[in-house]
This record gives C-alpha cells, sequence and structure tokens, in this order.
C-alpha cells in the first residue's frame, strides 16, 4: 500500500516507535523549521533561554515581528529590540516590523518541500501549501523544537481532499476552504490532516493553495497540505530558491483514511457569517447585505494575487461612499511588487487604504469597525470582539468578492462583475531581503540580549501537588475561544512578556471580575463546555491562568492546541466522563482530586469530588507517558529542566 504526502513526510521525521503510528497514538517527530511571531516569541525565547541551550538547533528558526507593531508606548518597541538581540545570539534569523506576516513571508522566504515546520502560531499550516508538514503548537513546544527535541502529537487521521473538476470565474481558493467549513464545522479537522490531491491541485498556485491551508486552521484540523509539483518548483525558482525543489508526491496506490470529495465545477462564492467561519452559506443568498468596511488582507489572503485582483476590480473606478476599505499587502515582497508594476497606483487611485505589512485589523490592531458595523473581510476568523468593536459583524469571504462588494457597498456575488481577467503571478518576485531578514550574528558571545522593563521574568509553577482543592472560579459554555480565555487587542497585547500585568485581563470579557477572584481564592478550577480553547495557539490562555492559579479545566471536549498548552503549563485537562455532569458542577462549588498524582500515574480516569454533596465526577484524561510526566512535573519547561528528553 502506498503512502500519501503527509505519511512520507511523517515517516521521514519519526523518532518514536513506528509500530504506534495509529491514529490517536502519540508519536514524535524531528522538527527542521520554526517559526514564532512578536506575540508568543517573547516567552517562547524566556523558555528556551531557560533550558541553557546556547545556539538553536534547527535547520532554520525566524522570529517574526508582525502581530503588535504600533509603537503607541514602549512596551512593543522593548519586546521587539529584546527579539532582535535574543535572535542574533542565538543563531535564529530576525524578520523586521514592517516585512510582513509570518506565514506571508515564511511561504515565500524559508519554506521547504518536505521538511517539518513548527510555529507558536495557530495559522502555521500555511505553509502546507509549499509541500511541507507545518502544525501550530505553543511557544514552549517550539522552543523545545529549537533546542533540538522533538514534537509530540497525536498520530493523525490522514484525510484526502479530492479536487475534481475545474474552478468558474470568480470563484476563488478561499470558497474550497469555506466549503470544507460548511461541510465539517470548526470541530470537523480535530485529529487530522487534510491532504489535496486530483486534477484540481494543479490549477491552484502555491498562495492560494497556502490560502486553503492557513484557513484549515479553522476546521481545528492538525495540518493541510499540498503536493510539490511544478507549481511548487515554479514557485520557488521565482523566489530564487529552485535549488531547494523536490518533487513530493503521494504514491499512486496511496490510502487515506477518509477522503472528501470537492467538484470544482459546481462551487461557487461562498461567505461566514458571523461569529464563526464555520457559519457558511453562499454570497448570492445574502446579496445586497450593505457594509460599512472591507478589508482585504491577513495571513489569509494577502499575496500578490490577492491585491492584483482587488486592482483589477478597482481599477479606474471608486470605493463606495457608505464604506471604508483597507488593503494590506502580507509581505514587503507583495508590497514592492504592486508598487513596482501599477496595482498599488490602481488600488491608491480607487480610494482604499494601504495598510502596513502586518496582522493589523485581523488581530484587533487598528481598523476597528464602528459601533454595530458590518465587515466584509478576506480573513480567517470572525470571532465576536476580535475586531476590535465587541458589537460588530464580521462577514469572511474571499478577495474577489470584498472587492466586488466596495465597489457596490453593498454585498455582492462577484461573478456580477463581468468578465474575469486573470492576474497573472509577475515572473519574478522582489527577493532582495537585506536589511529586513537579518541574518543571525556570527559572532554571538558579542551581543547582549536587551532587556527593557515590559520583558519580566517567566513564572513557573511547581510540581503537581497531592491534591488540588479549589473552587470552581467560572463555569462556562461551549466553544470558548482563546481570546475569550485571553483576550488580544492594542491596550492587552503590548503585555505579553509581563504576565502579572496580563494576567489581569484573563476572562476580562466574559467575566470582568475573574482575575481578582482567582486572586482572592488562591485560584482554583474552571468548567467548560465542548471544545474549550478553540481558535489560536495563544498560549498565555494557558500560562496567565496558570500564573492565577487555575490547577484544571473540566470540559466537555478541548481544542487540540489547547489542551497541548495547558498540560505543558501544568493544567490538568479533564473531560467529563458523561457530559451531563456538566449540568452539575456550579461557579462557586468547591472541588476535589483527592490523590491526583496517584490517580494520574494509574491510568485515565480522575475522580473529582463537589465537596458540598460529595458526589463523584468521573472525568478522564488520556495521557501519553510523557505527558503524564509533564504533568507531575508542573509543566513541561520543569519537565526539561529535570533533564528529561523534551
Ligand atoms: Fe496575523 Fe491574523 Fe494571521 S493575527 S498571523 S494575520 S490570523
Amino acid at each position: 500500500m502506498g503512502d500519501s504526502v503527509a505519511m512520507k513526510i511523517l515517516r521521514s521525521h519519526l523518532v518514536s516507535d513506528p509500530a504506534r503510528m495509529k491514529p490517536g497514538e502519540e508519536i514524535l517527530i524531528r522538527v527542521d523549521q520554526t517559526l514564532t511571531q512578536d506575540a508568543t516569541g517573547t516567552m517562547a525565547y524566556l523558555q528556551f533561554e531557560a533550558m541553557g541551550v546556547p545556539q538553536v538547533r534547527t535547520k532554520r528558526s525566524v522570529s517574526y515581528v508582525d502581530h503588535n507593531t504600533l509603537q503607541t508606548g514602549f512596551e512593543n518597541a522593548d519586546d521587539h529590540a529584546f527579539l532582535q538581540s535574543f535572535a542574533a545570539k542565538h543563531g535564529i534569523y530576525f524578520s523586521r516590523p514592517g516585512n510582513g506576516i509570518c506565514h506571508q513571508v515564511h511561504l515565500e522566504r524559508f519554506s521547504s518541500p518536505g521538511h517539518v515546520l513548527l510555529g507558536s502560531d495557530s495559522h502555521t499550516p500555511t505553509g502546507g501549501g509549499a509541500g511541507m508538514i507545518a502544525i501550530g503548537a505553543g511557544g514552549l513546544d517550539v522552543a523545545v523544537a529549537m533546542a533540538g527535541g522533538p514534537f509530540g502529537l497525536p498520530m493523525p487521521k490522514i484525510v484526502g481532499v479530492h479536487l475534481t473538476g475545474k474552478r468558474q470565474p470568480w470563484v476563488a481558493a478561499k470558497d474550497i476552504i469555506l466549503e470544507m467549513l460548511r461541510r465539517l464545522t470548526v470541530k470537523g479537522g480535530v485529529g487530522k490532516i487534510f491532504e489535496y490531491f486530483g486534477d484540481g491541485v494543479a490549477d491552484l498556485t502555491v498562495p492560494e493553495r497556502a490560502t486553503i491551508c492557513n484557513m484549515g486552521a479553522e476546521l481545528g484540523a492538525t495540518t493541510s497540505l499540498f503536493p510539490s509539483d511544478d507549481a511548487t518548483r515554479a514557485f520557488l525558482e521565482k523566489q530564487g530558491r529552485g535549488g531547494e525543489w523536490t518533487r513530493l508526491v503521494a504514491d499512486e496506490d496511496a490510502q487515506y483514511d477518509e477522503v472528501i470529495e470537492i467538484d470544482l465545477n459546481t462551487l461557487e462564492p461562498l461567505i461566514a457569517k458571523p461569529h464563526s467561519p464555520d457559519n457558511v452559506t453562499t454570497v448570492k443568498s445574502l446579496a445586497g447585505l450593505k457594509l460599512d468596511q472591507v478589508c482585504i488582507g491577513s495571513c489569509t489572503n494577502s499575496s500578490y494575487h490577492d491585491l492584483a485582483i482587488a486592482a483589477h476590480v478597482l481599477r479606474g473606478k471608486h470605493v463606495a461612499e457608505n464604506l471604508s476599505m483597507t488593503l494590506t499587502p502580507g509581505s514587503r515582497q507583495v508590497f514592492a511588487t504592486i508598487a513596482s508594476n501599477g496595482v498599488l497606483a490602481d488600488l491608491i487611485a480607487a480610494g482604499a487604504r494601504v495598510l502596513e505589512s502586518a496582522c493589523g485589523p485581523c488581530i484587533g490592531m487598528g481598523q476597528a469597525p464602528k459601533s454595530g458595523g458590518i465587515s466584509l473581510r478576506s480573513f480567517n476568523r470572525n470571532f465576536e470582539g476580535r475586531s476590535g468593536t465587541p458589537d460588530a459583524k464580521v462577514y469572511l469571504c474571499s478577495p474577489e468578492t470584498a472587492a466586488v462588494s466596495a465597489l457596490r457597498g453593498v454585498l455582492t456575488d462577484p461573478r456580477e462583475a463581468g468578465e474575469y481577467v486573470v492576474t497573472k503571478e509577475p515572473d519574478t518576485y522582489d527577493t532582495n531581503d537585506e536589511g529586513m531578514i537579518i541574518p543571525p550574528s556570527e559572532h554571538p558571545e558579542t551581543v547582549t540580549v536587551e532587556r527593557g522593563p515590559n520583558i519580566k521574568p517567566l513564572p513557573v509553577r511547581g510540581p503537581l501537588e497531592e491534591v488540588i482543592e479549589g473552587d470552581v472560579l467560572l463555569k462556562v459554555g461551549d466553544n470558548i475561544t482563546t481570546d475569550h480565555i485571553m483576550p488580544a487587542g492594542s491596550k492587552i497585547l503590548p503585555l505579553r512578556s509581563n504576565i502579572p500585568a496580563i494576567s489581569e485581563f484573563v476572562f476580562v470579557r466574559v467575566d470582568p471580575k475573574f482575575p481578582e477572584r482567582a486572586k482572592a481564592r488562591g485560584g482554583g478550577l474552571i468548567v467548560a463546555g465542548s471544545n474549550y480553547g478553540q481558535g489560536s495557539s495563544r498560549e498565555h490562555a494557558a500560562l496567565a491562568p496558570m500564573y492565577l492559579g487555575v490547577k484544571a479545566v473540566l470540559a466537555k471536549s478541548f481544542a487540540r492546541i489547547h489542551r497541548a498548552n495547558l498540560i505543558n503549563f501544568g493544567i490538568l485537562p479533564l473531560t467529563f466522563s458523561n457530559e451531563a455532569d456538566y449540568d452539575i458542577l456550579q461557579q462557586d462549588d468547591v472541588l476535589t482530586i483527592p490523590n491526583v498524582r496517584d490517580q494520574l500515574r494509574k491510568g485515565s480516569t480522575i475522580e473529582v469530588v463537589q465537596k458540598s454533596s460529595g458526589q463523584k465526577i468521573t472525568c478522564t484524561c488520556e495521557l501519553s507517558e510523557r505527558q503524564r510526566e509533564i504533568l507531575l512535573s508542573g509543566g513541561l519547561l520543569n519537565h526539561v529542566r529535570q533533564g528529561h528528553a523534551a
């Protein structure tokens, strides 16, 4: 039986027992590349430093600054200086603020077919567009990988997505992933790798493939990927990196655990309604919706094509008066390219607002919509409040739909715009990185790491107690995102290297009294519904609750990355064996987990007692041997410091 592309890469990087490559069993893989962004990077580097390894042991590690590029106070500038000097000293490339969004730049300048990339950002799977296994993880996992340790994950199911037929004009790559979300929902990819194959693949450029892999994160997938074929070679050659190309395709008799069929002939423009990326319907069905804002950009859709198609639509016309339109080139390379060939001039003439190459509005850093405003975005997430305006309504669509709608002022099916002009990728890209991607120092011993007042020491929890006892500090429902747990935004993100300060914002949008209550009661537990922690790899959503004394989360189910982050920070992720027990527990109940160390050692069943009634709640905590040891140590950092292999 032949191998899929995903299986080939996993096999060639496996450092654990090959007999355990069965879905759900933990495997360990070697990591070739890492990436961090500034919101997660400072903490990842403090963790790397605590491991005492002087130089990274990966083939290439890159530090990006893209989330928090605004410098309205000293905090971000302190962080940028720390990241730049740290990178120089420890063998890491540094992509300066303004050079672009980590995933777009990484795809252009560092992607390599067949490599394993681990990134402390949930959209790291973008790299799958160039034939990599690219996985989002917590910063601590990335720090371990930089120190040469393997990455552990449950062996995913490999799902083949069979693309047949040909897209109709105005139907975009974005519509393929929106169709996946429509069918599978935000939970449909958990424990899975989506591998795209079939005749429809050849028609997609690497940036288009990257759009699909990027938003595969919204399915909850481990990752998504495409084969490395002639389109991949053409992309890498234009990047001046043709030497990195290798053909990597599935064997003819490759077996997949499941196969999903998508007929591109019948696909139409789609849109995700507020407030979830899987709330998908056709653009046609909502046509006429009045818009207040249109934004094209983010790591999902900020490639050359995405801006060029907007320029094609807007050329010689004007953005509608009732809305504001922003465009974000995903990288300095894209920016330089559109500046040199007239695309930028067309966009400016049409009245679009062109922003710095950075995450910007995607993470609520500027361009918040008006109160109750309707914003149409080419991004990947539309969670409530993420735009920076609590009651704004964000819709997600392709750049094609966004551009045509910006012209008319109302949501418009792009097929109404007339003839589709294929915007050819340029023959070459501007590959001069000089001054923007700074290589590590050749004399690291001479570099001093800059630590301004915003860089605070790393909090570490002690080993797991014999008994956990505490109040239910908060009871929440289903689909709580990492944005709910640890919000971002321009006031909070700058505090990411200062855990005592940022922990004042934990759950602040759900219950503003949470931090005060957690501190007053000396910590406690959280009770949650299903899919707790969905949305991002933001490890502050585990680290800051740990700082406030949260010892365990009892939930109906957990999102994969967040569950791994909880374990890494020594917080027990407990799943109700009987979901109905969720209804028994209330905020302020006192819960006890007796002999928790013994319970953990004995197996996956953990008994929790509701103190007032004496009622026993049975939970499960499925762990690999390594994860069990990490929890007993009080987290991954303690575990590594105790001399264990990562
Ligand atoms: Fe940045 Fe938004 Fe992507 S925050 S990394 S552009 S999801």
